[in-house]
């Protein structure tokens, strides 16, 4: 294993060289959105647009790995675009997301039931504890685009989340990006 540096592009996501990656599509997103009936819609209308593109940069051996989270603008009545969301498979280990460009939210939900939401704007780092879950919404009208930084053994839990929810959703009122209360959150 040698070092190297990786040329990220802060605007497109790219990452050269990168190792491997992969896109969500709207219909692949259907479960985590409030009005299905719309998302059904838009599929259909806009032919399943992309949602959000994760490039990653990965050696054999390492302890951390790093890549990219390309997300695309958009809603569906008025819910923006967002990621699946997920808690660690490793309760011990945390992430960083390092954001390169547009406007985000990211929404953090501690086991507890805790909320806590970080401004996701170009130069800002969050800082994610380990054990709460994390999901990023763009609420800007260009690529939210961020860099995350994550150890190779903390793994993706997306089943509470695709189960419960998370208790904060994040919509469109008034032209304002706004939280609010999950009205469809199960415990
Ligand atoms: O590890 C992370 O938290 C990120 O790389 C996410 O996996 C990425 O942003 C996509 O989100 P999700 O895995 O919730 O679909
Ligand atoms: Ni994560």
């Amino acid at each position: 294993m040698l070092p190297e540096g990786v040329l990220i592009n802060g605007l497109t996501g790219e990452v050269s060289p990168g190792t491997g990656k992969y896109t969500k599509r709207l219909s692949e997103l259907r479960e985590i959105f409030q009005d299905q009936t719309e998302l059904d819609r838009l599929v259909e209308v806009e032919g399943d647009p992309v949602v959000y593109e994760v490039i990653e940069y990965r050696k054999e051996g390492s302890d951390l790995f790093f890549g990219t989270t390309t997300m695309e603008p958009g809603k569906v009545s008025g819910e923006f675009f967002m990621t699946r969301g997920h808690f660690h498979q490793r309760r011990d280990m945390g992430e960083v997301y390092y954001t390169q460009s547009g406007h985000g939210v990211l929404l953090l939900e501690s086991r507890k039931g805790e909320t806590k939401v970080v401004r996701m704007d170009p130069g800002v780092c969050a800082f994610i504890p380990p054990d709460w879950a994390h999901r990023s919404i763009n609420v800007g009208s260009e690529k939210l685009v961020f860099v995350w930084v994550c150890n190779v053994d903390a793994g993706h839990d997306y089943g509470d989340i695709l189960k419960h929810g998370m208790r904060k959703i994040v919509v469109d009122r008034d032209g304002k990006d706004t939280i609010m209360n999950n009205p469809h959150y199960s415990l």
